[in-house]
């Protein structure tokens, strides 16, 4: 799916029900990013597939293509929304010399990540009250965006997101994310099980319908956590709707025997 990508113009209505998100009686309970609990038990997650597969394909995307490397000057300004402990964010100041804003909502990932991941251009930082991030307009000179879009309840949230990572990036930066994509739901893929094991005449659910993604630990355990069916349309027109344009999607491989589904990877340019 690296050919044509879904068209919208102004005068298209949303898709998007303006109500807010469904949680099925039987869906899963919201995820608290903020527990300490989850962001320790998401410490333990399974991170072969992140540095093998998906942090190479993020970094390519923001890194500069003739890299300077000039002593205490970084190559680009990166944010990293929904960073998590920040691994990625720690990969890309200290192996692609890049100066790093690492935003999230949860301080408990923000405190246990600082233990486990420190650079001097590693800068961490929580949204204001009103989601906004502590940086200048057109401060960063691309975005990733890591497993994050997938756990937020509605299409106006991930509008929200974007557009918040779109104020701070300039005219013509990348912003490049991992996440589920087609055929991902009913698999395993990125040490996630993406809702239930796939059964014959399984379909995913409709788009914007909660389901379990259950990461899997280091400790043989896994981590249950919310997450919201996007199809690459409802993205694609999230993107549009933040002033971006969806350049690329394309199925990142697994390496891993065994693995029966893939994420995916959405490049898309800030205009
Ligand atoms: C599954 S974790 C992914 C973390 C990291 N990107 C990674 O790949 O390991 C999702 C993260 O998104 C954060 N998050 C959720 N909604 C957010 C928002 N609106 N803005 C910033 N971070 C958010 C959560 O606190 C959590 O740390």
């Amino acid at each position: 799916m690296t050919g044509a990508m879904p068209a919208f113009d102004s005068a298209c209505p949303s898709r998007f029900s303006p109500e807010l998100p469904t949680t099925a009686a039987d869906g899963p309970p919201p995820t608290r990013w903020t527990d300490p609990r989850t962001a320790a038990a998401y410490a333990l997650r399974d991170s072969a597939f992140d540095r093998e597969v998906a942090w190479p394909a993020l970094a390519a995307a923001v890194r500069p293509p003739e890299p300077r490397r000039a002593p205490g000057r970084p190559d680009g300004e990166v944010l990293d929304l929904g960073c998590g402990l920040g691994g990625l964010s720690h990969h890309l100041a200290s192996e692609h010399w890049l100066r790093v804003h690492a935003v999230d909502v949860s301080p408990a990932m923000h405190r246990l990540g600082a233990q486990l991941y420190r650079d001097a251009w590693l800068v961490r930082s929580l949204p204001d009250s009103r989601g906004r991030l502590h940086l200048r307009r057109g401060q960063c000179t691309g975005a990733v965006v890591q497993l994050m879009l997938v756990h937020l309840p509605h299409a106006r949230h991930l509008v929200a997101a974007l557009g918040g990572a779109r104020l701070v990036l300039r005219p013509g930066a990348p912003l490049v994310a991992v996440e589920p994509g087609p055929g991902t739901y009913g698999g395993l893929a990125g040490a996630v099980q993406w809702g239930e094991p796939r059964e014959a005449g399984r379909s995913a659910p409709e788009d914007g319908m909660p389901y379990v993604a259950r990461y899997r630990l280091t400790d043989g355990t896994t981590l249950r956590t919310a997450a919201w069916h996007h199809t690459p349309d409802s993205i694609a027109e999230c993107l549009w709707r933040a002033d971006f344009r969806l350049d690329e999607m394309r199925p990142l491989a697994e390496p891993l025997a065994g693995e029966n589904a893939c994420l995916w990877l959405y490049r898309a340019t800030a205009v």
